[in-house]
């Protein structure tokens, strides 16, 4: 990072009690250099760890630490803070802190600011991997990612208490490289995004049925990745147990008839569909509106295929340019580009069914006309921005060349 290229911008850096504080120093030496103007804010357990004075001479300006601190003439610099600012980066946050925010409680400055912030607020998790995956830090972390706050990282690698596992924060220019993504174009702006998730669940009886191992998680981390870029999003969601960023128009359905219904609803001016969807290949020929009773004896399920979405919406006249995702157990890409040409794709995502399901992370290679591109293994989040940076550029070059 060499060139100025977020002047202006005004940024609350917060800091928490952990041992990457020392990484935030040199977050705040790359962020200054870009042009940014950081009023850092540290609360106490953060300066056992690195001084105060090596953020003031930094940024140029006094650390905030304490709620009443006098260099705040009115006595509210938990409420002036965050109106002068463009948003708040907590760099590093505590599991502590994290767990603090999601419950919405402000007895330091810090936490106090970003309970009454009204800009943005990013957070870059730093902590053991036991803490980290520890289901009330995860359930934090939902918690947050549903109120709407950008979660960067963590990553994984060896920890300074000697273990080695997720948790890490991120380096200083991967966060300095996020700040520049969150503030840069937004690449969908005025684009209509039309996303399937979910797995779909097809009745066989009133309490019986088929269905595929999907968390949903994918689907969801590409449609908040699409409304961060600036994009229309209608959200086509199967039957999951996630809470869908409130910028989005959802629409719940149960079966893949039922999906392929919704999908038929909204193409019409859609920009572009990605269909991340599991759903089910086939369903129950017939079906009981009652509960089947047990015998002891074999019975037999017919099946009968189900409707392909994606190959519907690909084969439209004008089709929208869409994307399809393929879970795969073996021969990752020759199975998905085969996929990827049977259904007259531009971008396919590939991932092992066996990596992904249900997990918080995944690697994805993305198949095009050009060729293959590796997403190395990243929070699905993570792996979501990437994706629809590269959809965001073909889109735009299609658009310009016509569809190959
Ligand atoms: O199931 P399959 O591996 O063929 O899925 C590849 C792509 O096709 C995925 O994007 C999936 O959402 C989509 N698909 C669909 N309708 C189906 C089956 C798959 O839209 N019935």
């Amino acid at each position: 990072m060499t060139d100025t290229f977020l002047p202006g911008i005004k940024l609350v850096l917060g800091l928490t009690g952990g041992v990457a504080a020392y990484k935030a120093a040199e977050l705040a030496r790359l962020l200054m250099h870009a042009g940014v103007d950081i009023q850092a804010v540290m609360t106490r357990s953060a300066s056992k760890f690195v001084g105060t004075a090596t953020l003031q001479a930094l940024t140029g300006k006094p650390v905030l630490t304490e709620l009443w601190d006098e260099a705040i003439p009115n006595g509210m610099a938990h409420i002036d803070l965050s109106r002068n600012a463009d948003a708040i980066l907590v760099a590093p946050a505590s599991a502590d802190f994290i767990a603090k925010l999601a419950h919405g409680l402000a007895d330091d400055l810090l936490s106090a600011l970003c309970l009454a912030r009204d800009c943005p607020l990013l957070v870059a998790p730093a902590m053991n991997r036991q803490m980290w995956e520890n289901a009330a830090t995860q359930r934090n972390i939902d918690t947050l990612r549903c109120d709407g706050v950008t979660i960067l990282g963590p990553g994984s690698g060896a920890q300074a208490c000697g273990e080695t596992g997720m948790g890490r924060m991120l380096e200083a220019h991967e966060l300095a490289a996020s700040v520049r993504v969150f503030f840069g174009p937004r690449l969908l702006q005025g684009k209509r995004v039309l996303v399937t998730a979910g797995p779909t669940y097809e009745a066989i009886d009133a309490v019986r049925g088929i269905t595929n191992l999907s968390s949903g998680k994918m689907g969801y981390a590409v449609a908040r990745a699409a409304v961060e870029a600036g994009a229309d999003v209608i959200l086509v969601s199967g039957p999951v147990c996630l809470t869908p960023p409130s910028a989005l128009k959802l629409v719940s359905v149960t079966s893949a008839e039922e999906m392929l219904a919704a999908v038929k609803d909204q193409i019409s001016d859609v920009d572009i569909f990605v269909s991340v969807a599991a759903v089910a290949d086939y369903r129950a020929k017939t079906t009981s509106g009652q509960k089947t009773k047990k015998t002891g004896n074999n019975i037999t399920l017919e099946l009968t295929p189900n409707p392909d979405i994606l190959e519907y919406a690909a084969s439209l006249p004008q089709p929208p340019f869409c994307v399809g995702f393929a879970a795969e157990t073996e021969n990752l890409e020759e199975n998905a580009e085969a996929k990827r040409r049977k259904k007259k794709l531009p971008l396919l995502a590939a991932n092992f069914a066996q990596d992904t399901i249900g997990s918080e992370e995944c690697e994805l290679t993305l198949l095009d006309d050009s060729g293959k591109h590796l997403l190395p293994k990243a929070p699905k989040l993570v792996q979501a921005r990437r994706l629809v940076q590269h959809i965001a550029l073909l889109h735009e070059k299609n658009n310009l060349t016509g569809p190959c």
